[in-house]
């Protein structure tokens, strides 16, 4: 567990490894939060939708295909969607071999499973909720299955958890469940939209390559639903230029599949 990294961990701005350390082991998979977990890294993304039979799981596209083996074990059921499959056939396939062959037997998690290897590894969570347009009630759920899993006492809920989405319905809703879960809405509104965003929204998380010192600045200015300013945290920025960029501007938080690359650069 990164303990000694604590400290820097929480040093401006964070580090977060996008999908975990997805530049180094599959993206989504218990390895890639462990091997984010290894090199010293507490605070880790991930994207969750749901099975057929309403699991909730951790991966990033609609479709199984680009991130497992599922055309070759299931070749007559393309497109190959999540919400096609259910859990069982899901947790046989192989999340790893794509990724390289150390890797092979890597599973899709169950966001419980991802849970538990969070809180095990001391973890901090930007958890993501994919495509809710597909997967109706997806926000109650994923809060309840957060709730059974511990992640929802205060203690947590100030400093280890965020709940994401490009849906501002989305966001909108989870604060209105639960309104201690600290919330980001992913994408770039317009400065005149921002007053809006800051009753449901504790953080505005927009792609780097949309933002400007400015409009860091401008974002910054406004308080949340929590009495603080706003957030940004800005993705998926991977080169050393990028992240020192972003540092200048003064994001609060960079969203990186190169955790080492990014510390490196903005941590001297
Ligand atoms: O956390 C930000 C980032 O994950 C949003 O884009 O497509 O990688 O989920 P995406
Ligand atoms: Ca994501």
């Amino acid at each position: 567990a990164p303990t000694a990294q604590a400290a820097a961990d929480d040093d401006r701005p964070l580090v977060v490894a996008h999908r975990g350390a997805s530049a180094y082991a599959p993206e989504n998979t218990l390895a890639a939060v462990d091997m984010a977990a290894d090199m010293g890294f507490s605070w880790v993304e991930n994207d969750v939708q749901r099975t057929k039979d309403g699991e909730l799981v951790v991966i990033h596209d609609a479709t199984l295909a680009r991130t497992t083996n599922v055309e070759e074990l299931y070749p007559r059921r393309a497109p190959w969607n999540v919400r096609d499959f259910t859990s069982k056939e899901i947790s046989r396939l192989d999340a790893g071999s794509w990724f390289g062959t150390r890797y092979a037997g890597a599973r899709v998690p169950t966001l419980e499973q991802y849970m538990t290897r969070v809180s095990r590894n001391n973890q901090k969570l930007v958890l993501e909720i994919k495509n809710p347009q597909l997967y109706p009630g997806i926000e109650r759920q994923t809060l309840k299955v957060l709730s059974n899993e511990g992640w929802l006492s205060p203690a947590r809920l100030r400093s280890r958890l965020v709940v994401q989405s490009f849906s501002a319905a989305t966001v909108r809703t989870v604060h209105e469940l639960r309104p201690g879960v600290r919330t980001a809405f992913l994408g770039t509104p317009k400065i005149a939209e921002l007053a809006e965003y800051a009753t449901f929204a504790d953080q505005i998380n927009p792609s780097y390559m949309t933002i400007s010192r400015g409009y860091v600045a401008s974002v910054q200015a406004f308080d949340g639903p929590h009495g603080r300013p706003l957030e940004v945290l800005t993705w998926t920025v991977n080169t050393a230029a990028d992240a020192r960029q972003m540092a200048e501007y003064g994001v609060d938080g960079i969203i990186t599949n190169k955790p080492d690359v990014v510390r490196k650069a903005t941590k001297s």
